[in-house]
């Protein structure tokens, strides 16, 4: 089950667990037709797929949700929390409601769907959580305060909930990404990006599919020793 899986990261994640022999549950907000358009592909690989609109901010619209998969399927063994949004400000311009959407979408989404599926994640007997963080969680970034709060949220969660199911055997762990080609990095002016890729030491931005390779890797059973660990991926902009 992967959130926010119609585009950019979310939908190479899904195409990878995919391509590794994995029946996924695709979740996204507004794209009806990127997500019908991964539903395909997953298809032609050989696995079903299901797609469901659904805000992870409601918790309702997932409890909802929850019922609609389990329909199609007993219960779900990887939950990745990808979903998210910015809505970049500076701090001191930043609408309460700027700081609530994020919050809600990218830090409370977490909490919704990890506490609605944690049930047959505990079935499993081997549940995979794996959260989508960022670098600017754990860098700080202008205009992001919001973003940054959620996201360094996220490494807070990942630890304490991995320290809380370990006993039924589940792993928590976090991803946290540099700058990733995707529409999310494709609004940065350019100016600013240039700026951005002298602070990369590898002179590059990462590819959607180098993160869905990580969790590709966390989900699978040579990960099975790792948890509450927090991944970098960002051509080692932060060390
Ligand atoms: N790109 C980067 O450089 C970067 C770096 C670090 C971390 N990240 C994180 O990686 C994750 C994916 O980012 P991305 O770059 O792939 O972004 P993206 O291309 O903008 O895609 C975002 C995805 O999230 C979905 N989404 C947004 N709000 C949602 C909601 N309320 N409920 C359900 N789905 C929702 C979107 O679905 P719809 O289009 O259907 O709304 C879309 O599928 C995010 O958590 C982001 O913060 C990205």
């Amino acid at each position: 089950m992967i959130t926010g899986a119609s585009k950019g990261i979310g939908r190479e994640i899904a195409i990878a667990l995919a391509n590794e022999g994995a029946e996924v549950a695709i979740n996204y907000r507004a794209s009806e037709d990127h997500a019908d358009d991964v539903a395909r592909i997953v298809e032609e690989s050989g696995m079903s797929a299901w797609t469901y609109r659904a805000d992870v901010g409601s918790y309702d619209q997932i409890k909802e949700m929850k019922e609609f998969f389990s329909k199609y399927f007993g219960g779900i063994d990887i939950l990745v929390n990808n979903a998210g949004i910015n809505i970049d400000k500076l701090f001191f311009k930043m609408e309460p409601e700027a700081w609530g959407k994020v919050l809600n979408v990218n830090l409370t989404g977490v909490f919704n769907c990890t506490h609605i599926f944690l049930e047959q994640l505990m079935e499993s007997k081997n549940g995979r959580i794996i959260n989508i963080s960022s670098i600017v969680g754990q860098m700080g970034n202008i205009g992001q305060v919001n973003y940054a709060a959620s996201k360094a949220g996220i490494i807070g969660m990942t630890k304490a909930l991995a320290r809380e199911v370990a006993r039924n055997n589940i792993t928590v762990n976090a991803i946290a990404p540099g700058f990733i080609e995707t529409d999310m990095v494709a609004g940065i002016p350019d100016k600013v990006k240039e700026k951005i890729l002298k602070n990369i030491p590898l002179n590059r931005f990462g590819q959607p599919e180098e993160v869905a390779k990580a969790v590709v890797y966390l989900a699978s059973p040579d990960a099975a020793y790792i948890t509450g660990h927090i991944l970098n991926i960002n051509g080692g902009m932060y060390l």
